[in-house]
């Protein structure tokens, strides 16, 4: 079977993008977050980079990672509530870092080392709207440039990956209890990995809330990835598992890839550089 191109996508978003923002860091911050987040540190060491711009930033995870190792970063993301916290810890932190309402698809604001989107953000745009943030990521980058980014595997998505991608979550914030179970799904066909959520509320026994969500990402194969970015500009520096293991077709569940803006030949004017 074909995928279906002209399916009616609505994605979704996690529930804590917006309604729950205090409870994102206890959803998405791990023992593997500092693992992660010290693998793109390396790979951005590697190619020499000095200046980030992380367009999906959330409430700060690498941006805080990499200003602590003396990069030169930019955080943005497209919710006010995760950035308002980023904010906050910032100057909690006494750190100067300026965090930038935006959206990754047509944020312009420079031309940096790097660009990075971590934690499979890019799975929240279609198709075509990631091929749009591509280029734009192209637009805010230096000939050279890398950018980093993960996404799930959708070769290693087997139903036993999917099953095992089952939480239940239990965090008390702010004496408010969270309990959330989660369970997902997927559409090879498309690449839809589509996450349920039952979330329960309460505080000292009393349930003050229960709810449900569903929110789908558009994961990616590895060569998929590869023709988009240099359908688009880019060329691949290499592809990784997200501890920075070798990076197995059918086995390694995420993809971590680096990417290099190419210098556009198109553009390029050798007259320039030629002596008249
Ligand atoms: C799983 S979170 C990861 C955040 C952070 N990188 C981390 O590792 O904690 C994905 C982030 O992507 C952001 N995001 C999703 N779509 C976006 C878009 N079109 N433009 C900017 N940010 C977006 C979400 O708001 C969210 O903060």
């Amino acid at each position: 079977m074909k995928p279906d191109n002209n399916k009616n996508i609505l994605l979704g978003l996690p529930i804590e993008y917006k309604k729950l923002p205090e409870y994102f860091d206890a959803h998405n911050i791990s023992d593997d977050t500092d693992v992660k987040n010290s693998i793109i540190e390396k790979l951005l060491r590697k190619q020499k980079v000095n200046t980030v711009l992380d367009l999906t930033c959330g409430t700060g995870s690498q941006v805080f990672f990499l200003t602590k190792y003396g990069y030169k970063v930019i955080g943005s993301d497209f919710s006010p509530a995760l950035l308002e916290i980023a904010r906050k810890k910032a100057l909690k932190e006494k750190l100067d870092i300026k965090f930038i309402d935006g959206d990754m698809r047509t944020l312009n604001i420079g031309q940096f080392d790097a660009v990075i989107t971590i934690f499979n953000a890019i799975g929240h745009l279609t198709k075509a709207d990631f091929e749009k943030a591509i280029r734009n990521i192209y637009k805010n980058l230096k000939f050279g440039g890398v950018y980093i980014f993960d996404i799930f595997n959708l070769q290693a998505m087997t139903d036993a990956v999917v099953h095992d991608l089952r939480m239940d979550l239990k965090k008390t914030i702010n004496n408010t209890q969270i309990h959330n179970i989660q369970y997902s799904i997927i559409d090879r066909i498309n690449g839809f990995l589509t996450s349920y959520d039952s979330l329960t509320i309460q505080k000292n026994a009393k349930i003050l809330e229960k709810f449900k969500n569903e929110f789908t990402l558009q994961i990616y194969t590895a060569k998929e990835l590869q023709n988009m970015l240099i359908k688009n500009g880019f060329e691949i520096v290499g592809q990784y598992g997200m501890d920075g293991s070798e990076f197995l077709e059918e086995k390694t569940l995420n993809i971590l890839t680096v990417a290099k803006k190419k210098r556009n030949t198109e553009n390029f004017d050798i007259s320039r550089f030629i002596d008249s």
